[in-house]
């Protein structure tokens, strides 16, 4: 019996969607207003999903406490009011679109989660854009 325990995180953060092998052109054409070289911000909804066993002697799949740790120093503490492509290592050289930050999300909470827990992150950059990432 598997059971999926949810838990929602937010931060807000800026930053600029970009190709550097292309032209600004090229790059406006695709990433319109989110190629913009002065950045722009969003409030990012993160929904964490961790599923497992439920534990015969907590009752639960996962203690929530240490899951909502986890998530604001490896995720909330790192992206909150940050400006990701300069300042987050992994976009460095990584186009922040939802997809690769929720890859990039996904990877920092792996490592901290019980191997024996599947983990899904799901994260919305606006109400209506959400991406899904599982691991792969
Ligand atoms: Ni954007």
């Amino acid at each position: 019996m598997k059971v999926t325990v949810n838990r929602k995180a937010h931060f807000n953060a800026a930053h600029r969607l970009y190709n550097n092998a292309w032209t600004d052109a090229r790059n406006a054409e695709v990433f319109g207003k989110c190629a913009n070289p002065n950045y722009h911000g969003h409030n990012y909804e993160l929904i964490v999903s961790v599923t497992g066993d439920i534990h015969p002697e907590t009752g639960f799949v996962m203690d929530m406490k240490i899951l909502k740790k986890i998530i604001q120093v490896e995720i909330e503490d790192q992206f909150d009011h940050k400006n990701l492509n300069e300042e987050v290592l992994e976009f460095a050289s990584l186009n922040p679109t939802a997809e690769n930050i929720s890859v990039v999300i996904w990877n920092k909470l792996r490592v901290k989660i019980d191997v024996k827990l599947d983990l899904s992150v799901t994260l919305y950059e606006t109400p209506r854009n959400f991406v899904n990432y599982s691991g792969n």
